[in-house]
């Protein structure tokens, strides 16, 4: 949940970022997600959301859609990321966009590309959309069966495609599994060849259709190599390509040891995770559902803070903050884990596997068998131990 380059070599915050900061400076929603639908035309074996045809019964209204735009434009909110289900199924979609263009807050939709044909690409562009997130899981055969939809992959391509074409950023998305790993390089190899920025890995969440698949997550090994990579390819200047991880905050504080571990100095970066820790939740980060419960992540939906119908977007968004207080437990907690204020551990495992968002995080990849971890004396900054992460979400 932290785009890695940026974080370790640019040294300055992006545009987006410093909106974001500015928004927790205001205690205001730093970044936002809106499921607009449950609806989707694919049916995912792994989708955390269980998405398929079915509109959910109390989706909110047409009606209810553009209050909330009202209400996004009124609470300062820098960037609204479109998601769902399969946000360009809902009949309104373009009307949803194109008020949330007008309201002068950034649109960027994370979807399957199955609606976004040329003309589609060009039109969202003309409605502020400068920055897309598609899934790819692998090799056609393989991605089709995943969705179990034939023919998705060829869309995929086509659109990722079109949108570069027509001026629009495209980050790949996958989730990585036992199944995906093997493909993960190619996949990132194939995202540079179609001129993508940027890659989204995000670890295997295991609600929805994945509920139980514990064993479909890949080894705390299997990670670790893929953040090595990643360290050879953000460290190398001749790259450009940026990589952004979900879901496995430890990913952030072992790849600035690895880094570290090369003579690179990465305090800039710990000086900004000061800031946005490498969980999201609690930093002002705020999802909505398609009924308008307000959630502190998307990965759990049954985790709400309350339901926009009942509260306030100011209440809403002071409830997700509160969640910053306090500290995560066990092997998380600030005296086991030098690393807690930076990392915070995945709250959204926590919360699925134990009822209470502050219990530790046990797919840790820098921490797997518990026990003190201590950061090396050279990382501390004067901020202090905690480091953070910029805005996220980018791609969820
Ligand atoms: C829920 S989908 C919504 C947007 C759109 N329908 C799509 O698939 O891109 C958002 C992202 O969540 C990912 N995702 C779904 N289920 C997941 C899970 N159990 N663990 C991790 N990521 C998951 C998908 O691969 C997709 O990239
Ligand atoms: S991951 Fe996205 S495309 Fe796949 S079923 Fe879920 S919502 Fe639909
Ligand atoms: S022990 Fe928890 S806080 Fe520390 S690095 Fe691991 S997941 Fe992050």
């Amino acid at each position: 949940m932290a785009h890695v380059r940026s974080l370790f070599f640019t040294g300055v915050a992006s545009e987006s970022e410093s909106k974001a900061q500015e928004a927790k400076r205001l205690g205001r929603p730093s970044s936002l997600i809106w499921n607009i639908t449950n609806r989707c035309n694919l049916l995912c074996s792994h989708c955390y959301m269980a998405a398929d045809g079915h509109v959910k019964p109390d989706q909110l209204t047409d009606t209810d859609a553009y209050e909330m735009i009202d209400r996004m434009h009124d609470a300062g909110v820098p960037v609204v990321f479109l998601s769902g289900g399969e946000p360009m199924m809902r009949p309104n979609f373009w009307e949803i966009l194109s008020r949330i263009n007008a309201a002068g807050v950034r649109p960027t939709i994370s979807t399957n590309c199955t609606y976004v044909t040329a003309d589609a690409a060009r039109r969202l562009h003309d409605n502020g959309v400068r920055f897309i997130a598609t899934s790819v899981y692998g090799p056609r055969e393989y991605h089709d069966r995943l969705t179990r939809v034939p023919g998705t992959y060829d869309k995929v391509i086509d659109a990722i495609r079109h949108l570069r074409a027509a001026d629009v950023k495209v980050v790949v998305k996958t989730a990585l599994t036992r199944e995906t790993y093997p493909y993960i390089y190619d996949i990132i190899a194939q995202a540079k060849e179609l001129d993508c920025s940027m890659i989204y890995i995000c670890d295997l969440i295991t609600s929805g259709r994945s509920a139980g698949e514990d064993a479909m997550r890949v080894t705390t090994e299997q990670w670790r190599e893929l953040c090595d990579f990643i360290v050879d390819e953000v460290a190398d200047p001749e790259n450009t390509f940026e990589y952004d991880i979900g879901a496995i905050p430890s990913t952030i504080p072992y790849i600035a040891e690895q880094l570290m571990a090369r003579g690179i100095d990465v305090s800039k970066g710990l000086d900004r995770l000061t800031i946005f820790s490498a969980c999201p939740v609690g930093q002002g980060h705020m999802t909505i559902n398609s009924e308008g419960g307000v959630m502190p992540c998307q990965f759990a939906q049954d985790w709400t803070v309350g339901n926009i119908h009942e509260i306030s977007f100011d209440e809403a968004t002071g409830r997700l903050y509160e969640l910053n207080a306090a500290d995560s437990t066990g092997q998380c907690a600030p005296d086991a884990c030098d690393y807690s204020r930076i990392c915070r551990g995945c709250r959204v495992k926590a919360w699925q596997r134990a009822g209470d968002p502050l219990v530790e995080d046990v797919t840790c990849i820098l921490n797997p068998d518990a026990g003190e971890r201590t950061m090396p004396d050279t990382m501390r900054t004067e901020a202090g131990d905690a480091a953070t992460v910029g805005p996220c979400h980018a791609t969820c």
